[in-house]
């Protein structure tokens, strides 16, 4: 149990870390939430004309949950990095700093994948740069490259991760509950586009 009080704890704290808003303060373009989506992403970071530090909150975003995975991974384990790396994706997406109302997890995602399944990164990164170079919807790309991950870690027989993966995809899903509504309605954002 204390190794998984400490996965989790290192997990979190990690993961609550909310670039996207840190980053856009010091470079003093105001508050990330009061724009666009709202959201503290690197989508919506890039709707402030920034595209460097679009990159840079992508980066970090994702950097923060590998690093959970792997810090966790060499001092406890296996088993503990995908609890560290489920603890940071709920830090990023309800970060205690910033009451509870973080992301919506597509970067950190990417970065919990990149430690727990490397090649599955790639996967993940080939479906979402395909479904956003034919249709330059952000949310879309992240709904159908974190639907196709459980699927193919399960068929790899990468149960575990596949399990974690899963609870990641669902809880993704739901904060991207008003992308879905837009896409239905053709009235989502398309990237680079300001909202
Ligand atoms: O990664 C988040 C993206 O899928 C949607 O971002 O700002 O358009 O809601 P946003």
């Amino acid at each position: 149990l204390p190794t998984a009080l400490a996965a989790i704890v290192i997990g979190y704290l990690l993961g609550s870390i909310p670039f996207g808003l840190v980053l856009t303060r010091m470079a003093g373009l105001g508050d990330v939430r009061k724009i666009g989506s709202g959201n503290i992403g690197a989508t919506n970071v890039l709707r402030t004309g920034n595209k460097p530090l679009a990159i840079a909150t992508l980066l970090l975003d994702a950097f923060k949950g590998t690093a959970a995975v792997l810090i966790v991974a060499h001092f406890f384990g296996e088993d503990a990095s995908v609890l560290a790396g489920f603890a940071a994706f709920i830090g990023h997406i309800f970060p205690v700093w910033i009451g509870f109302k973080g992301g919506k997890g597509v970067a950190t995602y990417l970065g919990i994948l990149l430690g727990l399944a490397p090649l599955m990164a790639l996967i993940f990164s080939i479906v979402w740069l395909a479904i956003a170079f034919t249709t330059r919807y952000s949310s879309l790309s992240a709904l159908v490259a974190t639907l196709v991950i459980p699927v193919a870690l399960w068929i790899l027989g990468a149960d575990k991760i596949a399990a974690a993966m899963a609870l990641m995809t669902i809880i993704a899903w739901y904060k991207h509950r008003a992308n879905i509504a837009r896409l239905t309605t053709g009235t989502e954002t398309k990237i680079g586009a300001k909202g």
